[in-house]
């Protein structure tokens, strides 16, 4: 079998993991589902999400990966039970789906940051003409994700493991920067009252599953991800406290980037936090709104800052579209002894290709712009959300239910012990590990068997449980 390679040092697993987990879904998705959900009401429930019910998975996930050294269809296969394999298709085929259009919201990203750069302000005045300029987006999406393909094809410590202790760091320093100026903008702090103060009225069911939904995405949880990366750890590494550490830095950096974009909506509506949830989307605002922003900061600081803003949403994009190349990358290695490097790119190239319907759905082919109507729905939905609620949102679900229930009743307590019980345990490591058999049984299944189930009921059939 040919040489996995692995990750030199744990840090460098901890900070790949949370460059998988911290991406688009942190910076643009998250502050603006806490605007929509009340607040800090939101924040509370996801918190509850995450903590509670998403970190045993995550250990779950890593505990698989570490222990098989495999990635997700092989370790089903390695652990002794085939027929879960079909978990890991299940994530390779989630995988696969989100890289497509992920792609193509990074390549817009991307592009983004060369305009600004350039102090073309004015991108954010034409957005829609932009994204239906399908050949300057497809080539921005090549590039991107070439660049993606040259880092995993260089493996996972000398392409993974380097190119995320760089990033990682960066990321960390430019959001803080930003928040900094954010604040400095009049009207910031009725934007961080808004932010943090609960308005519980907003609390729907919804609100719930799209919690729910969110934490499973941008966690990276549900396809395999962090066994795949578990799986290049050593026999001796801490499971359970990476883990806890891969799912604080997450939360936190969602919790930093609300704190960054809602001085910025507040200063743009003159504190007049309303439009947040009636804002059309987050497209809108970062890509139409914010460019003005930066223009009415003057020329230098204009491209300043938005330069800074736009290379954080792509290197946030990058550091997770790496992740998503290697759980395939990963497959073809371990499953059908491919080189790595051709894997790579024979990857890429058809995520690229099944990529193309996302990269037309936004304004270029009206087919697939204005792709399904779904039942309980007044307007049609384009292609890229469709594969967004299919692969993002409702594979992911299933497969961490799957993955707990695999986890608690198939694999079972012993094995899981074994596997993340360490020799001479920290007080915390084996309180977190008690924690994590308890709820992997007792509650993951329950509660993501009921979301996952209700959540497809409401987003496929218009059922709705409000
Ligand atoms: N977690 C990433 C984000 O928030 C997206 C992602 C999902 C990456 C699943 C890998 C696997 O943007």
């Amino acid at each position: 079998m040919a040489a996995r390679g692995g990750f030199n040092t744990r840090l460098g697993f901890i900070l790949a993991s949370a460059g998988s987990a911290v991406g688009l879904g942190n910076i643009w998705k998250f502050p603006f589902e806490v605007g929509a959900g009340g607040g800090a009401a939101f924040l509370v429930v996801y918190l509850f999400f995450a903590f509670v019910l998403c970190f045993p998975v995550m250990t779950a996930e890593i505990a698989i990966g570490r222990s098989t050294q495999s990635s997700p269809v092989t370790a089903f296969k390695k652990l002794g039970f085939s027929k879960w394999s079909g978990v890991g298709y299940l994530g390779l085929a989630s995988g696969l789906l989100i890289l497509s259009f992920y792609n193509v919201v990074a390549a817009w990203s991307f592009g983004y940051f060369f305009e600004i750069i350039q102090g073309h302000f004015a991108v954010g005045d034409s957005f829609s003409s932009y994204t239906s300029n399908w050949i300057k987006i497809g080539a921005y999406s090549i590039i991107f994700i070439m660049g993606t393909a040259y880092i995993v094809s260089r493996g996972v410590s000398q392409g993974i493991e380097k190119a995320a202790k760089i990033m990682m760091p960066t990321l960390i320093l430019l959001i803080f920067g930003l928040i900094i100026y954010a604040l400095s903008l009049p009207n910031a702090f009725v934007g961080i009252q808004h932010y943090l103060l609960p308005d519980f009225s907003k609390m729907t069911a919804n609100v719930v599953y799209s919690a729910l939904g969110q934490a499973f995405f941008s966690l990276s949880l549900g396809m395999g991800a962090l066994i795949t990366f578990g799986s290049y750890l050593n026999k001796d590494a801490d499971v359970v406290t990476s883990a806890a550490i891969i799912t604080f830095t997450d939360v936190f950096i969602a919790f930093l980037a609300g704190l960054m974009m809602f001085p910025f909506v507040a200063y743009v509506t003159e504190g007049d936090l309303s439009a947040m949830s009636t804002i059309s989307g987050e497209e809108a605002f970062i890509f139409e709104t914010l460019p003005a922003v930066f223009e009415s900061l003057g020329p230098n600081l204009g491209v300043l800052i938005g330069g800074i803003f736009f290379l954080l949403l792509s290197f946030a994009a990058l550091t997770s579209t790496i992740s998503l190349l290697e759980v395939p990358t990963a497959f073809l290695v371990d499953e059908k002894e491919i080189n790595r490097s051709k894997a790579t790119w024979s990857v890429a190239a058809v995520i690229f290709i099944i990529g193309i319907p996302s990269l037309l759905g936004a304004g270029a082919s009206s087919f697939f712009s204005e792709f399904v109507i779904l039942p309980g729905q007044s307007s049609a939905i384009s292609f890229m959300s469709f594969i967004s609620m299919v692969g993002g949102s409702t594979f992911l679900s299933v497969g961490g239910f799957l993955i707990s229930i695999f986890t608690a009743f198939v694999w079972r307590k012993q094995n899981f012990s074994r596997a993340i019980n360490l020799e001479n345990p920290s007080l915390i490591s084996r309180w977190l590990a008690n924690y994590v058999h308890f709820a992997i049984r007792y509650v993951c299944p329950v509660v993501l068997g009921i979301i996952s189930l209700t959540t497809i009921l409401n987003n496929y059939f218009g059922v709705s449980f409000l």
